[in-house]
């Protein structure tokens, strides 16, 4: 079978990262994870990274750090992973749908415009699907009407910008800790308040060790903020620290295979870009295609299904013109590290010889 997705596991260099951790008896968040934020923080270019244990907790702490609550109304894309949105249903947030493009199947900017013009809008939450970034003209709309925008990076290990950005190293994602997330913040004082609240609210830098302080301690590391248990362990960064150096070779090999893609189907409207995490094609027949190569030993998905149709988001198919369009015909092909050009040609001939 060709599968979809592949973890990408330099097993070498984790065990030598693990060894290294394992010797030193700190498994618990500690000077691995420090050295992450770092190292990812100079790869990206930013400042204030916050490693957290998933993308879900990167969201659930941007969520916070904005204060969203109960009845403030939350734009999403209708076409996401759940992950994002189920945290802003705990917060008893309103979701607003927002249709997507049908060249990168992410936000469209028109349709969020209106969205924000209609409604007193509280934050954006825009989404890399695919590893595509969103359109730019996201930014000038959120700026337009002055509404924060969360980027959600999860599946687009890049850089990017917007209010608050959060990552994920789950386990089928560019680089993968197991699990694991990471949030960029802009400013030192969101930066220090995220920290924070990673670990239930306690500042853990300022806590003292020392005996002589133990009267005092409860003010040392006095809690303002109820906070999670979102930190990650040193095992996660071992993980990442290996997968890290690695990760333009990754994205250099998934590009050459979306090539490879591009020159074997040349009449089926092909998705992927950017860091090219998904390989979604538009195509006619999609479900009798995607039967056809499952029964060939090609695995294929749609990944995402439209999010409105889940009974908590209400369970009702909005107006929704391109998604609906969209929707019979998105299909995700093999696209990962064990995948070869090879492969790829095999699988192009297969889908050319389904449409004769
Ligand atoms: C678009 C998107 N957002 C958020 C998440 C959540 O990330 P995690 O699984 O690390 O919690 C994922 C991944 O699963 C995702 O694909």
């Amino acid at each position: 079978m060709l599968h979809l997705f592949h973890p990408f596991i330099p097993k070498k260099k984790i065990l030598k990262e693990l060894s290294d951790t394992l010797d030193s008896k700190w498994i618990g968040q500690g000077p691995k994870v420090d050295l992450f934020e770092k190292n990812f923080g100079k790869k990206m270019g930013y400042k204030y990274p916050v490693m957290v244990n998933s993308g879900t907790s990167a969201l659930e702490l941007a969520y916070h750090l904005l204060g969203l609550n109960e009845d403030d109304i939350v734009v999403v894309p209708v076409l996401d992973a759940i992950a994002g949105q189920v945290g802003l249903i705990r917060r008893k947030c309103k979701i607003l749908f927002c249709d997507i493009e049908r060249n990168t199947l992410n936000i469209d900017p028109d349709f969020l415009e209106r969205l924000l013009k209609e409604n007193s809008v509280k934050a954006v939450i825009g989404v890399h699907l695919g590893g595509i970034h969103f359109n730019q003209k996201i930014y000038s709309v959120c700026k337009k009407y002055n509404v924060p925008l969360i980027v959600d990076a999860a599946q687009y290990l890049a850089p990017t910008y917007g209010d608050y950005i959060c990552y994920s190293f789950q386990a089928i994602k560019h680089i993968t800790t197991g699990d694991g997330g990471m949030l960029v913040l802009g400013n030192k004082k969101e930066y220090d308040r995220a920290k924070k609240l990673r670990w239930f609210g306690v500042a853990r830098e300022q806590k003292e060790h020392d005996a002589r302080q133990w009267n005092t301690r409860a003010i040392n590391s006095d809690l303002g903020e109820a906070g999670y248990k979102f930190q990650p362990t040193d095992i996660d960064a071992c993980f990442g620290l290996a997968a890290l150096p690695d990760l333009e070779i990754i994205i250099e090999h998934r590009k050459q295979l979306a090539r490879e893609y591009l020159r074997g189907l040349k009449k089926i409207q092909i998705i992927a870009k950017d860091t090219y995490w998904l390989l979604t094609v538009l195509v006619e027949k999609r479900d009798k295609l995607a039967q056809f190569l499952i029964n060939k030993g090609v695995e294929v998905n749609i990944v995402h299904v439209r999010n409105d149709l889940f009974k908590i988001f209400g369970g009702k198919r909005q107006k929704l013109p391109n998604m609906n369009w969209v929707e019979t015909r998105y299909l995700c092909l093999p696209l990962n590290g064990k995948i070869t050009k090879s492969d790829v040609r095999s699988i192009c001939k297969l889908i050319r010889q389904f449409y004769g």
